[in-house]
């Protein structure tokens, strides 16, 4: 079975959507295999955005991200990378369908897309990656 790594960002714990985040998760079927609440340092962000380096959001992304305590999670399921990128919805939260977790529950930052409260991985190998960085040794 394929595994994702998603990221409840730190608007989405901010605002307690914790919980409403892993229930959508839940609810499509897939397992919750490992879950950890961290303040990412700029390193492993670094790492973990290596294709976003010198584009002009990256440095606000990274402060963003490191502003407070993220949700690290690998969720398990078949096709679980493509269908947890479904469930989060477009990047830009104003864009995004009703129905996905970025439609229903971003808000309208302005210039702020980076606070789209959620990540996942966008392939089989960048999950592969994210997972060994933020859960080294699983
Ligand atoms: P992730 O699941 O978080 O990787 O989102 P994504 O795959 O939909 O977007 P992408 O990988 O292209 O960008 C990573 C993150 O950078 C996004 O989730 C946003 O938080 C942020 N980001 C991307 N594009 C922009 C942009 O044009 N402006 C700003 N401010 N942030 C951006
Ligand atoms: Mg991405």
């Amino acid at each position: 079975v394929e595994r994702t790594l998603i990221l409840v960002k730190p608007d989405g714990v901010a605002r307690n959507l914790i919980g409403q985040i892993l229930a959508r998760v839940e609810a499509k079927g897939y397992r919750i295999v490992a879950l950890e609440q961290r303040i990412a340092d700029a390193d492993l962000l670094a790492q973990h955005y290596a294709e976003h380096v010198g584009k002009p959001f990256y440095q606000p992304l990274v402060d963003f991200m490191s502003s407070g305590p993220v949700v690290a999670i690998v969720a398990e399921g078949h096709r679980v990378i493509e269908g947890f990128r479904a469930l989060a919805g477009a990047t830009d939260p104003t864009r995004a369908q009703p129905g996905t977790i970025r439609g229903d529950l971003g808000r309208d930052w302005g210039l702020k897309v980076q606070q789209n409260l959620v990540h996942g991985s966008d392939s089989p190998e960048s999950a592969e990656r994210e997972i060994g960085l933020w859960f080294s040794g699983r």
